[in-house]
């Protein structure tokens, strides 16, 4: 007997699709709302994690401010049990071009971070307390881990919703990614500072997954990177933080589920350790600011 649902934005592939299928698997009392931007991948993604009646698909695109309003709207009216648990872990990374959101942002900017604040502040009246909202960042917003990606850029919000002019080459998109992957923690030390740390009865915390090889991230890049990142990056298993998506999965669904994370908020975990993220992801203008624009965006569209 299901009696609490986890929504979980991309659950139709990836990291967000495994962690569907740990709760699925580990506790009998999870339902599991695959929020995906293309409904006949969700219906499909269902089918494969086959556990009939404890699935529900609904259409959420995170490059559309409307589609997530309209998410927002259907979900009272949804036969879920009550929802307890909120993942935010749909994500692109566009290296090449000038794509927009419906609603002309930075497709990075626009899915990684806006859509997904949008997401929160439209649903946060829905979830039931105890409830946990998870943020999916990356270990890539962090220059001090050098992981061959480049360090964000982020002095204020404005500079990142539009593409650069002549559009994003392969560096400066990868830093638009890790840029957003910063304003993922930003954004979640600044829910949970005004959430009272918790005591609403709203937990916050982000995650990084570590390297995933082989994940549909890179399906942006030139085919030959594409190939590796297929083919080749697997082997990487064996260093440290490089994980298959079904063992990030299952980190990730402890966040969710785990009894011994309870009441845990304002914090950042890399796989199950908990560690101090970048130094620019404490930074409080920075958050104020994000906030401040990511709010504006948002009640521009009604
Ligand atoms: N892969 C890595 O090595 C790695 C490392 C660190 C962090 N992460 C983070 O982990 C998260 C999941 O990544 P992944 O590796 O699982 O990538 P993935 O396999 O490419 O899955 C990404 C998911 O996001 C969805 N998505 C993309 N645009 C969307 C939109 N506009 N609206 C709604 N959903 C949208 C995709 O839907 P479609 O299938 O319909 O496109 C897909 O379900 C991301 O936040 C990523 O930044 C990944």
């Amino acid at each position: 007997m299901t009696d609490k649902t986890a929504i979980i934005t991309g659950a139709n592939t990836g990291l967000g699709f495994e962690c569907a299928r740990t709760l699925l698997e580990s506790d009998p009392g999870w339902h599991v709302l695959l929020a995906v931007r293309d409904p006949a991948r969700g219906d499909d993604a269902a089918a494969r994690l086959d556990h009939p009646g404890r699935t529900t698909v609904a259409e959420l695109d995170l490059a559309s401010l409307r589609s997530v309003r309209d998410f927002a709207d259907r979900l009272p009216g949804l036969d879920v049990p009550p929802v307890h648990a909120l993942v935010c872990n749909a994500g692109l990374q566009v290296v090449a071009g000038a794509a927009t959101t419906a609603d002309g942002y930075e497709m990075t900017f626009g899915v990684n971070h806006l859509g997904h604040f949008a997401l929160v502040q439209q649903t946060l009246h829905t979830l039931a307390a105890p409830a946990r909202i998870v943020v999916v960042s990356s270990g890539t917003h962090d220059p001090a881990k050098f992981t061959g990606m480049p360090a964000p850029r982020y002095t204020q919000a404005d500079e990142l919703l539009r593409p650069p002019p002549g559009g994003l080459t392969g560096g400066e998109g990868r830093r638009r990614y890790t840029t957003s992957k910063l304003c993922n923690l930003l954004f979640s030390y600044e829910l949970d500072r005004r959430l009272g740390h918790g005591a609403r009865g709203v937990t916050v915390t982000a995650f990084d997954p570590g390297l995933m090889p082989g994940s549909g991230l890179a399906r942006d890049y030139p085919p030959v990177q594409r190939l590796a990142w297929r083919l080749l990056m697997p082997a990487l298993r064996i260093l440290p933080n490089v994980n298959s998506s079904r063992r990030s999965g299952a980190n990730l669904a402890a966040l969710v589920a785990d009894p011994a994370l309870e009441g845990i908020t304002g914090e950042y975990f890399e796989g199950t350790r908990r560690i101090r993220s970048s130094r620019d992801s404490y930074d409080l203008a920075k958050a104020a600011d994000l906030w401040q624009v990511s709010e504006r965006l948002v009640s521009a569209v009604r």
